[in-house]
């Protein structure tokens, strides 16, 4: 064999090897890669019969995560009849007040004194209210003082007993009979002045309280102290009543504002609670200016039962009343939290049935029979 042809030869051979090598290297290196990442995908059977199934784990509903804001109610046993009792109740021609003699009054003129009040009087330290009138009117009269510096404003006429009502119906009916306008004065067992949450304002210049002038910013914003003017002049019909701007109720500020805005009169939101904001529907929800947040329910009592299983919010304060027709209306102070138990603001408010009560007076309110005044009721 000629030299040259043997070293191509084994230069060739040379060659091969090589190449047989770096295909082995190749083919080592892609076997490694490739087994390595079957190893990280491939499915490990499990020995563990129990093991979870895709199927088996529970994802959390997003309804079933408690949120800290939501509230909760508990049914809470309420004296049925207290729904003749509250802020709330519609005493009108055809619902009578029935008093238990145990609304808790105060005088006007002795809380004037022993809070050194002098933006407003009443007639005299016989004319009482009930106490947690007294607050909210006098703010009221104070703010509107310091607007106008007034001092002709009195309180003519606020709670009344059966009794005197009755009186003043029999003046009236025997001055005014038949002359066909609606009436001003309610008979006696119907008048929301026997409640303690009714007064009716007066001034001295002239006896003559019609709303107007510097006394118009108190017809407009009473609802910010929670009153309403009862007898609106387009509601006579609803009402039954003659116009009275004169004549304030107190109901509480979130009911206030809503009446107001909504342009209702006591009969009309009464019924709205009752056919479209029951406890099991959805609930009336009103801000106040203060930056409040209530909600208001109607629930109707149970009248069979010696109590009324109500519906109320835990650990969130609430008031209740009762409509004085057929169940209650519950208004949950939104923001103000508070330890399970001490909920019920009521408890402290109620005149009736909760808290000490002091006897009613039934010689508030008398006529002022040398005075000659346009009487207002
Ligand atoms: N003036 C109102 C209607 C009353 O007598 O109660
Ligand atoms: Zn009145």
């Amino acid at each position: 064999m000629p030299k040259n042809i043997s070293k191509e030869k084994s230069i060739n051979r040379a060659k091969t090897t090589v190449e047989l090598v770096v295909c082995a290297i190749i083919l080592g290196t892609s076997v490694f890669l490739g087994k390595s990442c079957f190893d990280r995908i491939k499915v490990v059977p499990s020995t563990n019969k129990e093991a979870t199934k895709i199927e088996d784990i529970e994802i959390p509903d997003a309804s079933d995560v408690v949120d800290p804001n939501k509230i909760v109610f508990a049914a809470t046993p309420i004296s049925t009849k207290l729904k003749f009792s509250g802020n709330l109740i519609l005493v009108n021609n055809d619902n009578q007040y029935y008093s238990t003699g145990n609304e808790n009054l105060v005088s006007i003129m002795e809380k004037n004194d022993e809070t050194g009040r002098s933006s407003f009087i009443a007639v005299d330290y016989d004319y009482t209210i009930l106490e947690q009138v007294y607050e909210p009117l006098a703010k009221m009269v104070d703010d509107w003082y310091d607007i106008y510096f007034n001092d002709t404003l009195i309180v003519y006429g606020s709670y009344r007993s059966n009794e005197f009502q009755q009186q003043l119906y029999d003046q009236f009916t025997d001055n005014t009979s038949n002359d066909g306008e609606a009436p001003i004065v309610a008979r006696p067992g119907f008048s929301e002045h026997e409640t303690g949450y009714a007064l009716d304002f007066s001034e001295t210049a002239g006896y003559d309280y019609q709303g107007t002038g510097d006394f118009l910013w108190l017809n407009q914003n009473c609802h910010k102290y929670g009153f309403v003017i009862r007898y609106a002049e387009d509601k006579e019909d609803i009402t039954e009543y003659r116009y009275e701007p004169w004549h304030f109720r107190y109901v509480g500020i979130p009911h206030a504002k809503y009446m107001t805005e909504q342009n209702l009169c006591l009969e009309e939101y009464i019924e709205l609670l009752r056919t479209s904001y029951n406890y099991n529907g959805e609930h009336l929800k009103v801000s106040d200016e203060y930056g409040a947040l209530y909600e208001i329910y109607f629930y109707p009592s149970d009248d069979a039962a010696e109590f009324t299983n109500v519906p109320v919010p835990t650990g969130v304060k609430y008031d209740i009343s009762g409509n004085n027709v057929d169940g209650f209306i519950v208004t949950v102070h939104v923001n103000e939290k508070t330890e399970i138990g001490n909920e019920n603001l009521s408890v402290t408010t109620s005149p009736y049935s909760f808290a000490a009560t002091t006897a009613a007076d039934s010689s508030a309110e008398t006529t002022d029979s040398t005075t000659e005044t346009t009487i207002a009721y």
